[in-house]
């Protein structure tokens, strides 16, 4: 099978790109390098740098002809998407609209999409959500998200083209950007190994969905075969907050100070929490790799790094 791995020198695609080579899958990466890196790409994939806002990607399809897309390739920042609404509608809305257009034109089967449980349904204060929960985005990021997928729906009942949308909670694992403004747990691993002292925003009680990166890869994958029309959350369906993130990667690294307290980040959800039996159920997926497990690798993949 000829797969297409939009964003594919980014954190979530390169991990899907290695895992359907390492299955014997062909497979060809797009990416604008905006963020990813060329490194990523695992050197028996096509590489294409290009952006999918533009015209000319339509030449990867021309050339390439992949029998499914896993579209991972977006603008990933929710507070940029709140100071750049439209760049966040250009890239998550607007290319992502046009590469389901080349879909049906050069009849690709399927778009597998990285949709985000956290930010489309919004606060999820009492059981963890399901994914009849219901859309409660209070970002652009979130609202682009929610949108593309019944752009999916939209173009599953009109075309043909099958999909299945992918509801990440807070994925972490080997090559997240520590730099960025998303993943705290790269964030703090970056900053303990470099012996300084994070600083958690708030209290440190807001509690996440914390899901490794390989466990996002396999759901993805799982997708080839099953899950055609529909939406699953893909998370662990246990809640960490942000205290336990941080004893947790200081206890990896060795690290003995306490960690600093700063002022809450307006705008960030008091909890977000998935639940996964849909995907049990339909997918057969569930989470493989423990929190523990997941930091550990993680904070031996930055070591490494250093
Ligand atoms: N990391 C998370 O916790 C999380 C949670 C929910 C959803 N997601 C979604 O998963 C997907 C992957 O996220 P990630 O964490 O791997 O981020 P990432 O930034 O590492 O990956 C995104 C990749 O897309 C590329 N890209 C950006 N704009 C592009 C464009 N216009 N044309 C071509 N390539 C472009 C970047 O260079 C990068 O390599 C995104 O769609 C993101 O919204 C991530």
């Amino acid at each position: 099978m000829k797969a297409l791995v939009t964003g594919g020198a980014g954190f979530i695609g390169s991990h899907i790109s290695d895992m359907l080579i390492a299955q014997g899958h062909e497979v060809a990466v797009v990416d604008n390098l905006s963020t990813g890196k060329k490194a990523n790409v695992p050197e028996s994939a096509a590489f294409y740098e290009k952006d999918i806002t533009e015209p000319d990607i339509e030449e990867v399809f021309e050339a390439e002809r992949p029998d499914i897309i896993f579209h991972t390739a977006a603008q990933i920042s929710v507070s940029r998407s709140v100071r750049y609404p439209m760049e966040d509608a250009n890239i998550n809305t607007m290319g992502a609209l046009r590469l389901l257009d080349l879909c049906v034109r050069y009849k690709a089967r399927k778009m597998v999409f990285s949709s985000s449980g956290g930010t489309i349904y919004g606060e999820v204060p009492d059981a963890p959500a399901t994914e009849n929960y219901g859309f409660h985005p209070v970002s652009p990021y979130g609202i682009s998200k929610m949108s593309f997928e019944f752009y999916l729906d939209f173009y599953w009942n009109e075309y043909g083209l099958e999909y299945t949308s992918l509801r990440y909670g807070n994925v972490y694992g080997p090559r997240q950007d520590p730099h960025g403004e998303a993943g705290v747990v790269a964030i703090f691993t970056r900053l303990l190994l470099e012996g300084k002292t994070p600083t958690i925003n708030g209290d440190g009680r807001y509690e996440r969905d914390y899901i490794f990166v390989e466990d996002v890869a396999r759901a993805n994958l799982a997708c080839i075969e099953k899950g055609s029309g529909d939406a699953f959350n893909v998370g662990t369906g246990v809640a960490t907050d942000v205290n336990e993130i941080f004893a947790a990667l200081a206890e990896a690294v060795g690290f003995d100070k306490p960690v600093n307290y700063g002022p809450p980040r307006p705008g960030d959800l008091i909890r977000s929490l998935l639940d996964i039996s849909h995907a049990r159920e339909v997918l057969g997926w569930k989470p493989l790799v423990s929190i523990k497990e997941g930091m550990k690798a993680t904070v031996d993949y930055f070591r490494a790094q250093m």
